[in-house]
Protein backbone atom coordinates (compact mmCIF):
# COMPACT_ATOMS: atom_id res chain seq x y z
CA UNK A 1 0.00 0.00 0.00
CA UNK A 2 1.36 3.74 -1.01
CA UNK A 3 2.22 5.33 2.13
CA UNK A 4 1.08 9.04 2.47
CA UNK A 5 4.60 11.09 2.26
CA UNK A 6 4.04 14.09 3.53
CA UNK A 7 1.48 13.05 6.27
CA UNK A 8 3.87 9.99 7.82
CA UNK A 9 6.94 12.72 7.94
CA UNK A 10 4.73 14.90 9.54
CA UNK A 11 3.88 12.42 12.07
CA UNK A 12 7.90 12.09 13.18
CA UNK A 13 9.55 13.55 16.41
CA UNK A 14 12.94 12.59 16.57
CA UNK A 15 14.59 13.84 19.28
CA UNK A 16 17.96 12.79 21.72
CA UNK A 17 17.99 13.55 25.79
CA UNK A 18 21.15 14.92 27.07
CA UNK A 19 22.12 15.37 30.31
CA UNK A 20 24.48 14.76 32.66
CA UNK A 21 24.47 11.08 34.30
CA UNK A 22 21.80 10.45 36.83
CA UNK A 23 19.74 13.71 36.01
CA UNK A 24 17.25 11.04 34.99
CA UNK A 25 17.50 10.69 31.08
CA UNK A 26 16.42 6.85 31.63
CA UNK A 27 13.66 7.38 33.99
CA UNK A 28 12.10 9.97 31.58
CA UNK A 29 12.40 7.66 28.51
CA UNK A 30 10.89 5.10 30.31
CA UNK A 31 7.44 7.89 31.04
CA UNK A 32 7.77 8.16 27.46
CA UNK A 33 7.51 4.27 26.72
CA UNK A 34 4.98 4.06 29.46
CA UNK A 35 2.71 6.77 28.70
CA UNK A 36 2.92 5.63 24.97
CA UNK A 37 1.61 1.88 26.00
CA UNK A 38 5.02 0.52 24.70
CA UNK A 39 5.21 -1.15 28.13
CA UNK A 40 3.46 -1.54 30.97
CA UNK A 41 5.22 -0.82 33.92
CA UNK A 42 8.17 1.57 35.25
CA UNK A 43 11.43 0.01 35.73
CA UNK A 44 11.75 -2.42 32.58
CA UNK A 45 14.44 -0.13 30.44
CA UNK A 46 16.78 -0.15 33.92
CA UNK A 47 16.34 -3.94 34.47
CA UNK A 48 17.93 -3.96 30.63
CA UNK A 49 20.14 -0.84 30.72
CA UNK A 50 21.41 -1.67 33.99
CA UNK A 51 21.32 -5.56 35.26
CA UNK A 52 21.44 -7.30 31.60
CA UNK A 53 19.75 -10.02 32.63
CA UNK A 54 17.67 -9.99 29.39
CA UNK A 55 20.57 -9.71 27.00
CA UNK A 56 22.63 -12.67 28.69
CA UNK A 57 22.13 -14.23 25.50
CA UNK A 58 22.66 -11.56 23.36
CA UNK A 59 25.48 -11.05 20.67
CA UNK A 60 26.60 -7.83 21.77
CA UNK A 61 30.80 -8.07 21.81
CA UNK A 62 32.16 -8.82 25.15
CA UNK A 63 33.21 -5.34 26.20
CA UNK A 64 29.49 -3.49 25.38
CA UNK A 65 27.78 -6.78 27.28
CA UNK A 66 29.83 -5.98 30.15
CA UNK A 67 28.50 -3.00 30.57
CA UNK A 68 25.10 -3.68 29.73
CA UNK A 69 24.96 -2.07 26.73
CA UNK A 70 22.07 -3.12 24.09
CA UNK A 71 21.02 -1.92 20.20
CA UNK A 72 17.48 -1.97 21.79
CA UNK A 73 18.32 1.08 23.70
CA UNK A 74 20.04 3.34 21.09
CA UNK A 75 16.90 4.25 19.14
CA UNK A 76 13.22 3.58 20.29
CA UNK A 77 9.96 4.11 18.51
CA UNK A 78 6.96 4.80 20.19
CA UNK A 79 3.60 6.07 19.07
CA UNK A 80 2.40 9.37 21.11
CA UNK A 81 -0.84 10.51 20.56
CA UNK A 82 -0.85 9.92 17.37
CA UNK A 83 2.73 10.60 16.55
CA UNK A 84 5.64 8.57 15.76
CA UNK A 85 7.97 9.30 18.40
CA UNK A 86 12.01 8.89 17.69
CA UNK A 87 14.34 8.86 20.73
CA UNK A 88 18.01 8.51 20.28
CA UNK A 89 19.85 7.31 22.88
CA UNK A 90 22.76 9.63 23.76
CA UNK A 91 25.20 7.34 25.96
CA UNK A 92 26.60 9.04 29.04
CA UNK A 93 27.89 7.64 31.78
CA UNK A 94 31.13 5.37 30.72
CA UNK A 95 29.80 5.13 27.49
CA UNK A 96 30.64 8.76 26.40
CA UNK A 97 31.86 8.99 22.99
CA UNK A 98 31.95 10.77 20.21
CA UNK A 99 29.63 8.73 19.04
CA UNK A 100 27.04 10.60 21.64
CA UNK A 101 28.01 13.86 19.99
CA UNK A 102 27.17 12.09 16.42
CA UNK A 103 23.66 10.84 17.43
CA UNK A 104 22.91 14.82 17.57
CA UNK A 105 23.49 15.06 14.39
CA UNK A 106 20.46 12.53 13.14
CA UNK A 107 17.80 13.64 15.51
CA UNK A 108 15.72 16.88 15.07
CA UNK A 109 15.29 18.35 18.51
CA UNK A 110 16.82 17.83 21.97
CA UNK A 111 14.84 17.36 25.47
CA UNK A 112 17.83 18.51 28.26
CA UNK A 113 17.15 17.12 31.70
CA UNK A 114 18.39 18.67 34.46
CA UNK A 115 18.43 17.81 37.98
CA UNK A 116 17.03 20.57 39.75
CA UNK A 117 18.39 19.98 42.90
CA UNK A 118 21.78 20.01 40.82
CA UNK A 119 21.48 22.77 38.35
CA UNK A 120 23.22 22.84 34.98
CA UNK A 121 25.78 20.30 35.08
CA UNK A 122 29.43 19.69 32.67
CA UNK A 123 28.06 16.96 30.17
CA UNK A 124 24.86 19.22 29.70
CA UNK A 125 26.63 21.78 28.84
CA UNK A 126 29.19 19.73 25.93
CA UNK A 127 26.29 17.98 24.76
CA UNK A 128 24.19 21.53 24.72
CA UNK A 129 27.02 23.21 22.47
CA UNK A 130 26.53 20.88 19.86
CA UNK A 131 22.89 21.37 19.94
CA UNK A 132 23.58 24.87 19.63
CA UNK A 133 25.83 24.80 17.12
CA UNK A 134 22.95 23.06 14.98
CA UNK A 135 20.35 25.46 15.51
CA UNK A 136 17.88 23.20 16.84
CA UNK A 137 14.75 23.54 19.43
CA UNK A 138 15.65 22.35 22.79
CA UNK A 139 13.26 21.43 25.38
CA UNK A 140 14.52 21.65 28.90
CA UNK A 141 12.65 19.69 31.97
CA UNK A 142 13.96 20.75 35.01
CA UNK A 143 13.57 17.10 37.30
CA UNK A 144 13.33 16.04 40.31
CA UNK A 145 10.55 18.36 41.50
CA UNK A 146 9.36 15.65 44.22
CA UNK A 147 12.95 16.46 46.08
CA UNK A 148 14.07 20.13 48.05
CA UNK A 149 15.89 21.55 44.79
CA UNK A 150 17.44 24.90 44.05
CA UNK A 151 15.08 27.94 43.58
CA UNK A 152 13.93 28.02 40.32
CA UNK A 153 14.24 31.27 39.37
CA UNK A 154 17.93 30.72 40.30
CA UNK A 155 17.63 27.31 38.10
CA UNK A 156 16.36 29.41 35.47
CA UNK A 157 18.91 32.04 35.62
CA UNK A 158 21.50 30.18 35.51
CA UNK A 159 20.65 28.20 32.64
CA UNK A 160 20.61 31.14 30.46
CA UNK A 161 23.86 32.50 32.19
CA UNK A 162 25.77 29.36 31.39
CA UNK A 163 24.76 27.93 27.97
CA UNK A 164 23.67 31.55 26.88
CA UNK A 165 20.07 30.38 25.89
CA UNK A 166 16.96 32.09 26.53
CA UNK A 167 14.30 30.75 28.53
CA UNK A 168 10.70 30.18 28.91
CA UNK A 169 9.33 28.29 31.41
CA UNK A 170 6.04 27.07 30.06
CA UNK A 171 5.45 26.39 34.00
CA UNK A 172 6.58 27.23 37.38
CA UNK A 173 6.22 24.63 40.56
CA UNK A 174 4.37 25.38 43.06
CA UNK A 175 6.33 24.54 45.78
CA UNK A 176 8.54 21.55 45.95
CA UNK A 177 9.33 18.21 47.61
CA UNK A 178 7.53 17.35 50.25
CA UNK A 179 5.57 20.56 49.80
CA UNK A 180 4.73 20.58 46.40
CA UNK A 181 1.21 21.33 45.30
CA UNK A 182 1.47 21.77 41.59
CA UNK A 183 2.47 23.39 39.02
CA UNK A 184 1.33 27.05 37.51
CA UNK A 185 1.02 26.76 34.25
CA UNK A 186 1.08 29.58 31.98
CA UNK A 187 1.40 27.90 28.38
CA UNK A 188 -1.80 25.75 29.22
CA UNK A 189 -3.30 28.87 31.00
CA UNK A 190 -4.40 26.47 34.02
CA UNK A 191 -3.27 24.82 37.80
CA UNK A 192 -1.67 21.38 37.50
CA UNK A 193 -2.76 19.99 41.11
CA UNK A 194 -0.60 17.20 42.48
CA UNK A 195 -3.76 14.85 43.58
CA UNK A 196 -3.41 13.10 46.68
CA UNK A 197 -2.42 9.86 45.25
CA UNK A 198 0.41 9.21 42.90
CA UNK A 199 -0.61 9.69 39.17
CA UNK A 200 -3.22 11.64 40.06
CA UNK A 201 -3.80 15.19 39.01
CA UNK A 202 -6.16 17.92 39.04
CA UNK A 203 -6.38 20.92 36.17
CA UNK A 204 -8.07 24.35 37.55
CA UNK A 205 -8.44 26.49 34.51
CA UNK A 206 -7.01 30.31 35.35
CA UNK A 207 -9.47 33.76 34.70
CA UNK A 208 -8.33 36.66 32.98
CA UNK A 209 -5.68 37.30 35.87
CA UNK A 210 -4.19 34.54 36.27
CA UNK A 211 -5.61 33.11 39.30
CA UNK A 212 -7.39 29.97 39.28
CA UNK A 213 -10.67 29.58 38.91
CA UNK A 214 -13.22 28.95 41.99
CA UNK A 215 -12.60 28.52 45.70
CA UNK A 216 -10.00 25.83 46.60
CA UNK A 217 -8.01 25.31 49.35
CA UNK A 218 -4.80 26.07 48.02
CA UNK A 219 -5.20 29.90 47.21
CA UNK A 220 -4.79 30.42 51.14
CA UNK A 221 -1.00 28.58 50.49
CA UNK A 222 1.65 31.13 50.39
CA UNK A 223 3.53 28.60 47.99
CA UNK A 224 0.19 29.36 45.50
CA UNK A 225 0.84 33.00 45.73
CA UNK A 226 3.96 32.96 45.91
CA UNK A 227 4.10 30.88 42.74
CA UNK A 228 1.31 33.74 41.36
CA UNK A 229 4.46 36.80 42.33
CA UNK A 230 6.93 34.72 40.16
CA UNK A 231 4.44 34.31 37.32
CA UNK A 232 4.07 38.05 37.56
CA UNK A 233 7.57 38.51 37.34
CA UNK A 234 8.25 36.20 34.67
CA UNK A 235 5.48 37.63 32.49
CA UNK A 236 6.79 41.14 33.34
CA UNK A 237 10.78 40.93 33.20
CA UNK A 238 10.94 37.67 31.67
CA UNK A 239 11.10 36.16 27.86
CA UNK A 240 8.09 36.13 25.37
CA UNK A 241 6.98 33.05 24.03
CA UNK A 242 8.13 32.63 20.83
CA UNK A 243 7.58 29.70 18.74
CA UNK A 244 10.05 30.90 15.77
CA UNK A 245 12.72 31.24 18.27
CA UNK A 246 11.89 28.07 19.69
CA UNK A 247 12.53 26.23 16.30
CA UNK A 248 15.91 27.95 16.18
CA UNK A 249 17.00 27.49 18.93
CA UNK A 250 17.25 30.67 20.72
CA UNK A 251 14.96 30.15 23.50
CA UNK A 252 14.18 26.76 25.41
CA UNK A 253 10.63 26.37 26.89
CA UNK A 254 10.99 24.89 30.09
CA UNK A 255 9.49 23.06 31.91
CA UNK A 256 9.28 21.31 35.84
CA UNK A 257 8.43 18.01 36.83
CA UNK A 258 8.95 14.80 38.61
CA UNK A 259 10.23 11.53 35.97
CA UNK A 260 10.07 9.69 39.03
CA UNK A 261 6.65 10.49 39.93
CA UNK A 262 5.30 11.14 36.43
CA UNK A 263 4.03 14.28 37.61
CA UNK A 264 4.02 17.34 35.05
CA UNK A 265 5.58 14.56 32.32
CA UNK A 266 2.62 14.34 30.12
CA UNK A 267 1.79 18.50 30.26
CA UNK A 268 5.78 17.96 28.82
CA UNK A 269 5.38 15.14 26.39
CA UNK A 270 1.97 17.25 24.91
CA UNK A 271 3.54 20.15 24.68
CA UNK A 272 6.93 18.94 23.86
CA UNK A 273 5.26 16.81 20.34
CA UNK A 274 2.97 19.47 19.50
CA UNK A 275 5.79 22.40 19.41
CA UNK A 276 8.84 20.32 18.45
CA UNK A 277 9.39 19.96 14.56
CA UNK A 278 8.77 17.50 12.39
CA UNK A 279 11.57 17.06 9.86
CA UNK A 280 13.08 19.72 8.05
CA UNK A 281 15.20 20.30 4.81
CA UNK A 282 19.12 18.96 4.93
CA UNK A 283 21.52 20.88 3.79
CA UNK A 284 24.22 18.96 1.23
CA UNK A 285 27.66 19.57 0.18
CA UNK A 286 26.61 21.29 -3.26
CA UNK A 287 25.30 24.54 -1.52
CA UNK A 288 22.29 24.97 -4.17
CA UNK A 289 21.27 21.85 -2.98
CA UNK A 290 19.00 20.99 -0.25
CA UNK A 291 16.95 17.77 0.27
CA UNK A 292 13.33 18.00 1.04
CA UNK A 293 11.90 15.16 3.37
CA UNK A 294 9.15 14.58 1.69
CA UNK A 295 10.92 14.32 -1.60
CA UNK A 296 10.08 10.77 -3.16
CA UNK A 297 13.92 9.49 -3.27
CA UNK A 298 14.96 8.06 -0.29
CA UNK A 299 18.56 9.39 0.85
CA UNK A 300 20.18 9.16 4.49
CA UNK A 301 23.45 9.41 5.83
CA UNK A 302 25.41 7.10 8.42
CA UNK A 303 25.88 8.70 11.42
CA UNK A 304 27.03 5.55 13.56
CA UNK A 305 28.51 2.44 13.31
CA UNK A 306 28.30 -0.16 15.72
CA UNK A 307 30.78 -2.93 14.92
CA UNK A 308 30.90 -6.28 16.18
CA UNK A 309 27.08 -6.88 17.19
CA UNK A 310 27.78 -10.47 16.35
CA UNK A 311 31.60 -11.97 17.06
CA UNK A 312 30.76 -15.17 15.33
CA UNK A 313 29.48 -13.34 12.28
CA UNK A 314 31.87 -9.97 12.67
CA UNK A 315 29.18 -7.77 11.52
CA UNK A 316 28.17 -4.57 12.08
CA UNK A 317 24.91 -1.97 12.04
CA UNK A 318 25.14 0.92 10.78
CA UNK A 319 22.66 3.68 11.64
CA UNK A 320 21.06 5.32 8.92
CA UNK A 321 19.18 8.96 9.44
CA UNK A 322 16.46 8.45 6.75
CA UNK A 323 16.46 12.60 5.59
CA UNK A 324 14.01 12.07 2.80
CA UNK A 325 11.37 9.65 0.64
CA UNK A 326 10.63 6.21 2.00
CA UNK A 327 12.48 2.70 3.04
CA UNK A 328 11.50 -0.36 1.27
CA UNK A 329 12.62 -3.56 2.28
CA UNK A 330 15.04 -4.57 -0.57
CA UNK A 331 15.20 -1.49 -2.23
CA UNK A 332 18.27 -0.92 -3.89
CA UNK A 333 20.31 2.75 -2.60
CA UNK A 334 23.84 3.63 -4.23
CA UNK A 335 26.65 4.84 -1.61
CA UNK A 336 27.92 8.09 -2.69
CA UNK A 337 31.45 7.87 -1.44
CA UNK A 338 31.74 4.46 -3.77
CA UNK A 339 28.97 4.40 -6.34
CA UNK A 340 28.70 0.85 -5.07
CA UNK A 341 25.13 -0.27 -5.53
CA UNK A 342 23.73 -2.06 -2.32
CA UNK A 343 20.74 -3.62 -1.74
CA UNK A 344 18.95 -2.79 1.79
CA UNK A 345 17.76 -6.05 2.67
CA UNK A 346 18.78 -6.71 6.16
CA UNK A 347 17.70 -3.56 7.67
CA UNK A 348 16.51 -3.55 11.62
CA UNK A 349 14.20 -0.86 12.98
CA UNK A 350 14.25 -0.39 17.21
CA UNK A 351 11.27 -0.66 19.37
CA UNK A 352 10.85 -0.71 22.53
CA UNK A 353 11.69 -4.48 23.85
CA UNK A 354 13.04 -5.78 20.57
CA UNK A 355 14.61 -5.66 17.30
CA UNK A 356 12.25 -6.18 14.39
CA UNK A 357 12.83 -6.41 10.94
CA UNK A 358 12.42 -2.89 9.18
CA UNK A 359 8.96 -2.92 7.59
CA UNK A 360 8.08 0.84 7.09
CA UNK A 361 10.44 4.19 7.50
CA UNK A 362 10.09 7.67 6.51
CA UNK A 363 12.19 10.42 6.51
CA UNK A 364 13.33 10.86 10.00
CA UNK A 365 13.19 8.46 11.32
CA UNK A 366 16.49 5.72 11.86
CA UNK A 367 17.17 2.45 10.76
CA UNK A 368 19.88 0.00 11.40
CA UNK A 369 21.56 -1.82 8.20
CA UNK A 370 23.83 -4.98 8.44
CA UNK A 371 26.80 -4.22 7.28
CA UNK A 372 30.90 -6.08 6.33
CA UNK A 373 32.43 -3.26 5.96
CA UNK A 374 31.45 -1.37 3.11
CA UNK A 375 29.81 1.43 4.95
CA UNK A 376 31.66 4.33 7.25
CA UNK A 377 30.49 7.31 9.30
CA UNK A 378 29.24 10.15 7.66
CA UNK A 379 28.38 8.00 4.49
CA UNK A 380 25.44 9.34 2.20
CA UNK A 381 23.16 6.78 0.81
CA UNK A 382 20.04 7.54 -1.77
CA UNK A 383 17.68 5.77 -3.92
CA UNK A 384 17.37 6.68 -7.90
CA UNK A 385 19.50 9.14 -9.43
CA UNK A 386 19.16 11.57 -6.58
CA UNK A 387 22.93 11.80 -5.92
CA UNK A 388 23.21 13.89 -3.40
CA UNK A 389 26.40 14.21 -0.86
CA UNK A 390 25.50 15.49 2.51
CA UNK A 391 27.65 17.49 4.48
CA UNK A 392 30.46 15.82 6.49
CA UNK A 393 29.72 14.99 9.97
CA UNK A 394 31.62 17.52 12.48
CA UNK A 395 34.52 16.21 14.67
CA UNK A 396 34.86 16.87 18.37
CA UNK A 397 37.56 18.35 19.72
CA UNK A 398 39.59 15.21 21.87
CA UNK A 399 40.22 15.17 25.49
CA UNK A 400 41.61 12.53 26.52
CA UNK A 401 44.94 11.04 25.04
CA UNK A 402 47.08 7.52 24.82
CA UNK A 403 50.57 7.14 23.30
CA UNK A 404 49.92 2.99 21.13
CA UNK A 405 52.09 1.07 19.69
CA UNK A 406 51.98 -2.40 18.88
CA UNK A 407 52.69 -5.17 21.34
CA UNK A 408 54.57 -7.34 18.80
CA UNK A 409 56.63 -5.85 16.45
CA UNK A 410 56.37 -8.42 13.69
CA UNK A 411 53.08 -7.01 13.76
CA UNK A 412 53.56 -3.66 12.62
CA UNK A 413 51.69 -4.45 9.09
CA UNK A 414 48.02 -5.62 11.01
CA UNK A 415 48.82 -2.51 13.32
CA UNK A 416 48.75 -0.01 11.36
CA UNK A 417 46.16 -1.50 8.91
CA UNK A 418 43.61 -1.93 11.86
CA UNK A 419 44.74 1.77 13.23
CA UNK A 420 43.82 3.34 9.89
CA UNK A 421 40.23 1.77 9.41
CA UNK A 422 39.27 2.39 12.58
CA UNK A 423 40.24 5.79 12.43
CA UNK A 424 38.36 5.94 8.94
CA UNK A 425 35.49 4.70 10.51
CA UNK A 426 35.40 7.49 13.47
CA UNK A 427 36.03 5.49 16.51
CA UNK A 428 38.68 6.86 17.06
CA UNK A 429 41.07 10.16 16.46
CA UNK A 430 45.13 9.87 15.35
CA UNK A 431 47.62 12.21 16.11
CA UNK A 432 51.46 11.70 15.66
CA UNK A 433 54.30 13.41 17.29
CA UNK A 434 55.95 16.62 15.42
CA UNK A 435 59.36 15.18 15.71
CA UNK A 436 59.06 11.72 16.18
CA UNK A 437 56.18 10.42 14.68
CA UNK A 438 54.94 8.25 17.43
CA UNK A 439 51.08 6.71 17.47
CA UNK A 440 48.97 9.51 20.03
CA UNK A 441 44.81 8.31 19.79
CA UNK A 442 42.44 10.68 20.94
CA UNK A 443 38.79 10.45 22.55
CA UNK A 444 36.22 12.26 24.02
CA UNK A 445 35.04 9.18 26.38
CA UNK A 446 37.60 6.12 27.63
CA UNK A 447 34.84 3.87 26.36
CA UNK A 448 36.43 4.51 22.95
CA UNK A 449 40.06 3.66 24.18
CA UNK A 450 38.33 -0.12 25.21
CA UNK A 451 36.46 -0.75 22.15
CA UNK A 452 39.67 0.79 20.17
CA UNK A 453 41.86 -1.95 22.03
CA UNK A 454 39.23 -5.04 21.29
CA UNK A 455 38.92 -4.47 18.14
CA UNK A 456 42.22 -3.97 16.99
CA UNK A 457 43.16 -7.44 18.70
CA UNK A 458 39.86 -9.12 17.76
CA UNK A 459 39.49 -7.81 13.92
CA UNK A 460 43.50 -6.95 12.99
CA UNK A 461 44.75 -9.70 15.38
CA UNK A 462 47.15 -6.77 16.49
CA UNK A 463 47.92 -5.94 20.20
CA UNK A 464 48.70 -2.89 21.29
CA UNK A 465 50.64 -1.13 24.23
CA UNK A 466 48.38 1.69 25.49
CA UNK A 467 50.28 4.44 27.66
CA UNK A 468 47.78 7.03 28.85
CA UNK A 469 48.93 10.56 28.53
CA UNK A 470 45.57 11.73 30.76
CA UNK A 471 43.32 14.58 30.02
CA UNK A 472 44.89 17.29 27.02
CA UNK A 473 43.55 20.44 26.04
CA UNK A 474 43.80 19.82 21.98
CA UNK A 475 44.08 23.30 19.65
CA UNK A 476 44.95 23.48 15.68
CA UNK A 477 47.06 26.00 14.63
CA UNK A 478 47.45 27.13 11.08
CA UNK A 479 50.54 26.05 9.47
CA UNK A 480 51.80 29.31 8.41
CA UNK A 481 52.27 29.85 12.41
CA UNK A 482 54.34 26.74 13.13
CA UNK A 483 57.59 26.82 14.32
CA UNK A 484 58.79 23.49 15.78
CA UNK A 485 60.34 25.46 18.51
CA UNK A 486 57.21 26.34 20.33
CA UNK A 487 56.72 22.87 21.34
CA UNK A 488 57.68 21.99 24.84
CA UNK A 489 57.07 19.46 27.65
CA UNK A 490 54.12 21.57 28.54
CA UNK A 491 52.74 21.64 24.50
CA UNK A 492 53.15 18.73 22.49
CA UNK A 493 53.38 19.30 18.90
CA UNK A 494 51.43 16.87 16.88
CA UNK A 495 50.43 16.60 13.53
CA UNK A 496 46.16 15.09 13.05
CA UNK A 497 45.74 12.46 10.55
CA UNK A 498 45.28 15.18 7.49
CA UNK A 499 48.83 16.58 8.47
CA UNK A 500 47.55 19.86 10.15
CA UNK A 501 49.74 21.11 13.53
CA UNK A 502 47.86 20.23 16.91
CA UNK A 503 49.28 21.53 20.18
CA UNK A 504 48.44 19.01 23.12
CA UNK A 505 48.12 21.72 25.97
CA UNK A 506 48.71 20.20 29.39
CA UNK A 507 46.45 22.21 31.04
CA UNK A 508 44.57 25.40 31.00
CA UNK A 509 47.46 26.94 32.32
CA UNK A 510 49.85 25.87 29.27
CA UNK A 511 47.45 26.59 27.00
CA UNK A 512 47.38 30.44 28.32
CA UNK A 513 51.03 30.90 28.65
CA UNK A 514 51.20 29.80 25.18
CA UNK A 515 48.49 32.84 24.10
CA UNK A 516 50.63 35.27 25.90
CA UNK A 517 53.82 34.21 24.66
CA UNK A 518 52.45 34.07 20.76
CA UNK A 519 50.07 36.59 20.87
CA UNK A 520 49.69 36.52 17.66
CA UNK A 521 49.04 32.58 16.63
CA UNK A 522 45.26 31.70 16.74
CA UNK A 523 44.19 28.58 18.35
CA UNK A 524 41.43 26.21 16.95
CA UNK A 525 39.55 23.97 18.29
CA UNK A 526 36.85 21.49 16.48
CA UNK A 527 33.54 21.62 17.85
P1 LIG B 1 20.30 8.92 33.94
O1 LIG B 1 19.68 7.97 32.96
O2 LIG B 1 20.21 10.35 33.51
O3 LIG B 1 21.66 8.56 34.38
O4 LIG B 1 19.42 8.91 35.27
P2 LIG B 1 18.34 7.87 35.77
O5 LIG B 1 17.06 8.04 35.04
O6 LIG B 1 18.95 6.52 35.82
O7 LIG B 1 18.12 8.45 37.22
C1 LIG B 1 19.17 8.56 38.15
C2 LIG B 1 18.65 8.45 39.55
O8 LIG B 1 17.76 9.54 39.79
C3 LIG B 1 17.82 7.20 39.79
O9 LIG B 1 17.97 6.87 41.14
C4 LIG B 1 16.42 7.66 39.55
O10 LIG B 1 15.46 6.87 40.20
C5 LIG B 1 16.49 9.05 40.13
N1 LIG B 1 15.47 9.94 39.56
C6 LIG B 1 15.18 10.16 38.27
N2 LIG B 1 14.17 11.05 38.15
C7 LIG B 1 13.83 11.40 39.41
C8 LIG B 1 12.84 12.27 39.95
O11 LIG B 1 12.05 12.91 39.27
N3 LIG B 1 12.81 12.37 41.30
C9 LIG B 1 13.65 11.67 42.12
N4 LIG B 1 13.51 11.84 43.43
N5 LIG B 1 14.57 10.83 41.65
C10 LIG B 1 14.66 10.70 40.30
P3 LIG B 1 18.96 5.73 41.63
O12 LIG B 1 18.76 5.60 43.09
O13 LIG B 1 20.34 6.01 41.14
O14 LIG B 1 18.49 4.50 40.83
P4 LIG B 1 17.42 3.43 41.19
O15 LIG B 1 18.23 2.26 41.55
O16 LIG B 1 16.60 4.00 42.29
O17 LIG B 1 16.62 3.23 39.97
Amino acid sequence: MAINLKKEVNKRRTFAIISHPDAGKTTITEQFLLFSGAIREAGTVKAKGKKSNKFAKSDWMEIEKQRGISVTSSVMQVDYDGFQVNIVDTPGHEDFSEDTYRTLMAVDAAVMVVDSGKGIEPQTKKLFEVCSMRGIPIFTFMNKLDRDGREPLELVAELEEVLGIDAYPMNWPMGMGKGLLGLYDLYNKRVELKGSQEGEETYIPLDEEGEAVGEHPFKESSIYTQALEDAQLLAEAGNEFDRELINTGKLTPVFFGSALTGFGVQTFFDAFVDLAPAPSKVETKDESIVVDPTDEQFTGFIFKIQANMNPAHRDRIAFIRICSGSFEKGMNVTLKRTGKVLRLAHTTQFMADSREETQEAVAGDIIGLYDTGNLQIGDTIFSGKSNVEFKPLPQFTPELFMKVTPKNVMKQKSFHKGIEQLVQEGAIQLYKTYHTEEYIIGAVGQLQFEVFQYRLLHEYNAEVVMTPMGNKIARWIDEKDLNPNMSSSRNLLTRDRFGNPVFLFENQFAENWFKDKYPDVTLLQLL
